[in-house]
């Protein structure tokens, strides 16, 4: 039996950077082609071979509880219409996991967000995913991050790719003890200025984490914008000696979190759909501007 069985996905930020998009839609269920954002990682969890996820959400987010719960009205409908395609296709999204809810009340960091879902995952390591980070390719990024934690015999492992310097007060930083891949770390840090930044390697919101990471959560204080931030709860398992390793996964990542990822994201999401990429791929050529 796989080792990594359950996911926690974080849906619980304002999403102020999609506004007004976001004033009462969460930006988890702004769509991507003609699935919201969120699924995209519950898709991507499940191809790893999670069974259950536990979805950390902020109050207000009866729409994504709704998305993967049953007995929608058009579910009602197209069954008393005998349209069993349609009803295949509304109830999709349920049937990808075992899903569970805990809200997080108020936005005190991605460390106390964590920490609201302990309780459903048994004290058993974790996969953990952002879903503004949508990762499409072959493999999924989630797969391969349990591999190398199964591989490594890690306390954790977190996605890195490489961000231009612009970009590195975006991001956690990790510090590895050596190049290759994975490699193990010697230290992260959230969001450091370009300036004093151990690397270009930026945390992109994928991870697999043992259970001691709740051991450090619970000593976290205030960090980077005064928040219990998970990159320091994964500084405290490095400082105490625990086999912490970046992977520098194969996957196209957006951030779809901001606008222009969100329609990058879109764009490809839609080129790797076989009925949508002939017309698609027409339709930007007309939009390409012609060389002088
Ligand atoms: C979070 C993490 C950060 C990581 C990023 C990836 O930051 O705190 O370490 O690099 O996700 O998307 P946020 O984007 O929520 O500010």
């Amino acid at each position: 039996m796989a080792s990594v069985r359950r996911a926690v996905i974080l849906a619980a930020g304002l999403g102020t950077r999609m506004l007004p998009a976001t004033k009462s839609v969460a930006k988890e269920m702004l769509p991507i082609v003609d699935r919201p954002i969120i699924q995209y990682a519950v898709e991507e969890a499940a191809a790893a071979g999670i069974e259950e996820i536990v979805m950390v959400l902020a109050p207000d987010r009866g729409a994504i509880r709704e998305h993967f719960g049953g007995g929608s009205h058009t579910e009602a409908i197209a069954r008393a219409r005998g349209n069993a395609a349609l009803v295949e296709r509304v109830v999709a999204p349920e049937r990808l996991a075992k899903f569970t809810f805990v809200e997080q009340r108020e936005p005190l960091g991605t460390g106390h967000a964590v920490q609201q879902a302990r309780a459903h995952l048994k004290g058993e390591p974790f996969a953990l995913l952002f879903p503004d980070d949508i990762i499409l390719g072959a493999a999924p990024c989630t797969a391969q991050l349990v591999g190398t934690y199964e591989g490594c015999g890690a306390a954790a492992v977190i996605a890195v790719q490489q961000v231009s310097a612009a970009q590195i007060p975006q991001y956690g930083i990790v510090d590895p003890e050596a190049p290759g891949n994975p490699a193990r770390l010697r230290g992260i840090v959230e969001k450091p200025a370009a300036s004093g930044a151990p690397s270009d390697l930026g945390v992109v919101g994928r991870y697999v984490l043992g259970p001691s990471i709740f051991d450090q959560i619970e000593k976290l204080e205030p960090g980077a914008g005064g928040e219990l931030q998970l990159t320091d709860a994964i500084a405290g398992q490095i400082a105490a000696g625990e086999p912490v390793y970046a992977c520098r996964f194969e996957g196209r990542r957006y951030d779809a979190g901001r606008p222009a990822g969100a329609i990058a994201a879109a764009v490809a999401a839609a080129l790797d759909r076989e009925e949508l990429r002939t017309d698609l791929l027409a339709h930007l050529t007309t939009l390409m501007p012609r060389e002088q």
